[in-house]
């Protein structure tokens, strides 16, 4: 599937759902100075997560214009991008975890038709120090759907030094399985909402010799590997949390804030690990290639991603 396809398969998947499809917000955010552009999928809908009423209504989706600067030094990689799209659907206040976890398993192996056995996922393993419970409901909900799609998807805690373990579902602390604008719950300034998160990652396979090839291959490789071989493709955050001066407390609703990045989408689709082989980069990478010759691959997505990111910056001001 195109890039464009996949665009539309998720919005039409998700319109069906009873999510109303709004545009992109900006790339430069409105009455928000906490970031020079829009980072997240998120970001525009923060007032709503905290419980004022969206005019569209409860369930939301779009694909919105993002830029994340803090990726700058991991652009050259096959999967990092300064700009990207991000492809988001958000309960505000209606459904929740259950809702959520099924619908993104039937999207992608019945949409974009992923076969379940490369699909991985991460939950948060709780911190008791700041109260904060372990995701075990997440977990019984994705082995209730990869029982139905035939596999039995042990969940274990991720330890370096174990690596796989034969898992699918991969404990991981707030540094990995939480999310707030801000990052980890030390992180937040009071006020912020936050949540643990649930990632999903495509598995290229081992058969590309993807790790043994890498920097990293002489550690154990795991879902959240730098090595490429896993692709984060999309992140459930369930965000029910309010930083507080007495710890965390509970928001006046239960949200679901998801975040996939649309190059990531067409890439796993697609079984293609370099994202800028993919129909988002080729014509820009063919013209790079013709103007600069011979040069290395990691200068190639430098230039194709800069000169994409400059574009749409300049297209927002
Ligand atoms: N806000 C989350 C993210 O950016 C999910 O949309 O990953």
């Amino acid at each position: 599937m195109t890039s464009d396809e996949i665009r539309k398969a998720y919005l039409d998947f998700f319109k069906g759902r009873g999510h109303v499809i709004v545009p992109s917000e900006s790339l430069v955010p409105e009455n928000d100075p906490t970031t020079l552009f829009t980072g997240s999928g998120m970001q525009p809908m923060l007032r709503y997560l905290l419980g004022e009423s969206h005019p569209s209504g409860k369930r939301i989706c779009d694909s919105q214009k993002c830029f994340r600067a803090q990726d700058i030094e991991e652009v050259g990689d096959n999967r990092h991008t300064t700009f990207f799209e991000m492809l988001g659907n958000w309960s505000l206040g209606d459904y929740f975890k259950k809702e959520q976890i099924s619908w993104m398993f039937e999207f992608l192996t019945k949409v974009l038709g992923l076969y379940p056995g490369n699909i991985y996922v991460s939950v948060f393993r709780g911190n008791e120090k700041l109260k904060l419970p372990r995701d075990d409901e997440s977990v019984g909900i994705w082995q209730e759907v990869f029982k139905e799609a035939g596999i039995k998807a042990k969940a274990v805690d991720f330890a370096e030094k174990n690596g796989m373990q034969g898992g699918r579902i991969f404990y991981y602390d707030e540094r990995k399985n939480w999310w707030s604008r801000t990052g980890t719950p030390e992180e937040m300034p009071l006020g912020e909402p936050g949540g643990p998160d649930s990632e999903m990652f495509w598995d290229f396979g081992d058969e590309l010799n993807i790790h043994e090839n890498s920097p990293y291959k002489d550690k154990l490789c795991h879902i959240n590997c730098d090595c490429g071989r896993f692709l984060e493709i999309g992140n459930n955050v369930f965000m029910e949390y309010l930083k507080t001066e007495s710890g965390f407390s509970l928001l006046p609703q239960k949200n679901v804030d998801f975040g996939g990045g649309l190059e990531r989408m067409v890439a796993a689709q697609n079984n293609q690990p370099d994202i800028f082989k993919t129909d988002v980069f080729n014509d820009l990478v063919s013209k790079i290639r013709e103007l600069a010759g011979e040069i290395e691959v990691s200068a190639v997505r430098v230039f194709a991603d800069h000169l994409r990111a400059a574009s749409v910056c300049l297209l927002s001001l």
